[in-house]
Parts: C-alpha cells; structure tokens; sequence
C-alpha cells in the first residue's frame, strides 16, 4: 500500500521535473517551471520518506537542516557574477554524494546478494563511483578556474590523450576486478585505486580546457552529475533518482551541445577534454583611431534613431545597471524610437545571464531578441549601444584566424550606422583578446562605470 502511494507521488514528481525543465526555458514562464520544480522536490522527500517508513528521519532532518541553511547563507551571499563558480561548487557536491553512497552501499549492504545479481549490483556501485569522482573533481578544478585561482590557461601535457585513454583503461580492468573479486578486501582495494585514478582523469580533463570553454564545461558536468545521480539511482533501486538523474543528465548535454554551436567549438573535443583543438596562432593586434564620444553625443544620436538595438554584456551585470537601460529603453520608445535588445547565448557569465537581468528589469520579452534573430538586421540600425559587451561583438572572431575566439558567432554589431561602446578602459574581456570593433570607424567609445555612463544618458534624454 505504502509502495503504492509512494511510486504513485514520485511518478507525480518525475512528471513536474519535466513540467519545471519546459518552463525553465522561457523567462516568460521560468518563475512557474521553478515552481514546478520546488513542489516536485518536496513531493519527492515526503514520498522517500514514507517508503523507508520514516527510518532514519532524524538524521535526514538535521542534514536537511543544516545543509539548507548553509545552501541558504550562500545563496544569499553569492554575487550573480559568482553564480558560475556557485552552480560548480554544486556539481561537485553530487558527485561527492555519489561516490560515497557508492562506498556506502558496498561497504554495508542492505541485502546479501549473490550470482548475477550481484554482479550487476556491483556494476552499478562500481560506475556510480567512476561518474561521482570524476564530477566531484573536474568541478573543484573548475570553481578554481572560475575564481581565477588557477590559470584559465588550458595545460597542455603531451600526449595527453593516450594518457586520459590510458587511465580509462586501467579503471575498466578494475572494474573488473572488483566485480569478479570473492572477497570484499580485493575489491575494496580496486575500488578505491580507480576513485583515485578518476580524480586525476576529472582533473585532466577540466585543466585541459581553456578558460573561454569553461561556460560549456560547466554545463557539461551538470550533464555529468545528472548521470552520477540516475547511477546512483540504479544503486539505490530509486526509480526517482535514476529519472531525475536521467533529465539532468541529458538536459545538461543538450545546453552543452547548444553552446558548443554557438561558440563554434566541438562537443567531442570539449568532453573528451580538449580533444583536437587547434591552438591559436599569433593573432593581429588591430589598428585603427579609438575614438571617445560624451553622453550628450550619445543623447543626440539616440534621439535621431529610428532603430535602436541594445547589447548588453557582462559589464552590464558588474555595473547593475540594467534599471537604467530599462528606462531609457521606455522613454525612447515613447519618442517613437524602436528599441530591440540582441542577446549572444555566452553573454555574461552564465547560460541565460541577459534574460535574467532585463526581465528583473522589467524589459519586454518581446523586444529581447537571440543573436540569430537579430544578427541580419543590423545593416539597417542606426545606432547600437554596446553596454559591457566585449569577446561577443569581437569582430576578430570572424576577420583573425590566429584569434583564441575564430569561429565563434558574434552579433555583428559593426555593420550598424553608429556603434556606441560603453565600458570603463580599453581593457579585454574574458577570452582575453583585443577588440578590432573600439577602432572601427563608425564606433564611438563612451568610456566610464556603465551605471553612471547611463545614468546621465538618461538625464539626459529625459531633460531634452
Ligand atoms: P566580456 O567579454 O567578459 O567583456 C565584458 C566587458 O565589460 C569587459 O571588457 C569590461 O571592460 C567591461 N566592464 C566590466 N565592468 C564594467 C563596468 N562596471 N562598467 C562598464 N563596463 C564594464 O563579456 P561578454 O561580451 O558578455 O562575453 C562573455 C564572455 O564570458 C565570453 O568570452 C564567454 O565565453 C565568457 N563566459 C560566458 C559564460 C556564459 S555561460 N555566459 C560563462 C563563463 C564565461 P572594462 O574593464 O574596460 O570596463
């Protein structure tokens, strides 16, 4: 009876899963897919904790406790610019959690199992384990890398594929030696020597990655540790965890691969840590005049626009300076003006970074469009404002064979009328390359924090 009502609610959870993932992916509906998804989860707990009878409740409660708390302080703490390093702090947590109910599980089993059964069993122990160490860390390495800790520099060792299929190899044959051992010690042995032949493959495979991949890479092990989680499920006869683990795991994979596309960079190479990519050659420092522009410059040629288009960057973010951009979008609209925004998939530090910050702001979603929406319209605008963008409008990307970022799809703000960019120096972005677009002809640089750059642009227009 209790089993029962238990699949009954985790099928009802798995179905609100899969309602909170479809949501998730329009802003318009993200606040009702997550939603979806607390409610699932709570329904989730319950239902696990009626199955087991309530056995264990208070230890549950207290981790439940504690680790929402502290999930709590972080949370509230964490700049968005951190969310990145947060979500791969996150990754490694369930990879770890893996990997110890792995241990966990083949050290005191519920129940004595022999022949096949066990032998599957194991199986399962064994690849839940390999998944959960290599999440657990290639995420370290990535929170280190995101944090600037550790180089974003890819570390190229020689060979390093044949070492990666090397270390592969050996965790296969034991694996199976740890299934076909009699007794508990051997396998413990071959258990433990491949979790830590796994780290050092999580690390490799993390460092081999430079720093302009590492948005992918994130995606890539949340894929990573959707699969550690539905092995784990397996492990736990969980039918719930082996779903939820399954949807994370191939949602991750899809926005890994969609990412991959929109930086031009290779899915295989990326997970297979770096496998096949080209190193950059020199690449041509550009030349050309940078010419500053002043607030009221830029007032006027807003006013004298008839389309407008906003490309707002990770500057915008560091800035706060969405609310601003939000009403100087309002008020040019009211002069008749049409105002669209382009949004590039990479812009910012986290997949939908943009969305985020303009629908906080209260922008339309209507007039927030994706860089293959827009990309073809700007040989008809009049003026683009270029608001803390850099690596996404480097026209580099497609003029420099040699550039670190060649191939990737930029919005290719330069065949606009006017270019307006506004940012503090001349400094790079986070590919680390010069901009050939600040020397253009037609781009005028409004140097200065973003937040007061448009914050007087928009006195400035209401003044007027
Ligand atoms: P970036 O290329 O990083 O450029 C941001 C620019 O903003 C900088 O050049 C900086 O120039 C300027 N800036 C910083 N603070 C500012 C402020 N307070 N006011 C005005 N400007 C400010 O950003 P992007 O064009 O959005 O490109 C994103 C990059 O991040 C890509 O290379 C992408 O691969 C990478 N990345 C993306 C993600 C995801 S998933 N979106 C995750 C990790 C990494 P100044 O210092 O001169 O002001």
């Amino acid at each position: 009876m209790l089993n029962g009502i238990g699949n009954m609610a985790w099928l009802g959870a798995a179905t609100l899963f899969i309602l909170s993932l479809r949501g998730l992916s329009h802003p318009a509906s993200a606040r009702r897919g997550n939603l979806y998804g607390v409610t699932g989860m709570v329904i989730a707990v319950l239902a696990t904790l009626l199955v087991t009878g309530g056995e264990g409740l208070q230890i549950a409660l207290i981790a439940a406790l504690v680790g929402g708390g502290l999930g709590a302080i972080l949370a509230r703490r964490v700049e968005m610019t951190q969310m990145p390093q947060l979500v791969a702090v996150l990754h490694s947590f369930v990879g770890l959690a893996a990997t110890l109910i792995a241990f966990a599980n083949f050290l005191s089993p519920k129940v004595a199992m022999s022949g096949v059964e066990r032998a599957i069993h194991d199986t399962e122990i064994y690849v839940g384990a390999f998944i959960g160490t290599v999440t657990f860390s290639g995420s370290i390495v990535a929170f280190l890398k995101l944090q600037g800790t550790v180089s974003g520099k890819p570390l190229v060792l020689p060979a390093r594929h044949l070492l990666n299929a090397v270390v592969l190899g050996a965790c296969i044959v034991l694996g199976y030696r740890f299934v076909s051992a009699p007794d508990g010690g051997d396998a413990l042995y071959a258990l433990i020597v491949m979790c830590v032949l796994a780290a050092a493959l999580g690390v490799h495979l993390v460092m081999a990655i430079g720093g302009a991949d590492m948005p992918v890479v994130v995606s890539m092990l949340n894929s990573y540790s959707g699969w550690a989680a539905a092995a784990t499920g397996f492990m736990l006869d969980n039918d719930l965890l082996v779903t939820t683990g399954a949807l994370v795991g191939s949602s991750g994979a899809i926005l890994s691969y969609i990412m991959c596309r929109a930086m031009n960079r290779s899915f295989v190479s990326v997970i297979l840590g770096g496998f096949g990519a080209v190193s950059a050659t020199a690449s041509a420092s550009p030349q050309g005049e940078v010419v500053a522009t002043s607030v009221d410059e830029v007032g006027s040629l807003l006013r004298d626009a008839q389309e407008v288009v906003i490309v707002p960057g990770y500057g915008m973010a560091v800035a706060q300076a969405q609310g601003t951009i939000s009403e100087i979008t309002r008020r040019l609209r009211a002069l008749g003006i049409r105002v669209r925004f382009g949004i590039h998939p990479v812009a910012g530090r986290l997949p939908g970074h943009m969305n985020v910050l303009l629908a906080e702001a209260k922008v339309p979603y209507d007039i927030v469009l994706e860089m293959d929406e827009i990309n073809e319209d700007f040989t008809s605008t009049d003026v683009v404002l270029v608001i803390g963008a850099n690596d996404i409008v480097n026209p580099g990307a497609q003029e420099d064979a040699g550039s670190p970022i060649a191939g990737m799809p930029v919005l290719e703000v330069w065949k606009a009328r006017t270019v307006v960019v506004s940012k503090r120096s001349m400094a790079t972005g986070y590919a680390g390359v010069d901009n050939p677009l600040f020397y253009k002809d037609n781009t005028r640089m409004l140097f200065g924090d973003a937040k007061g750059s448009v914050d007087a642009l928009l006195r400035q227009l209401e003044a007027a």
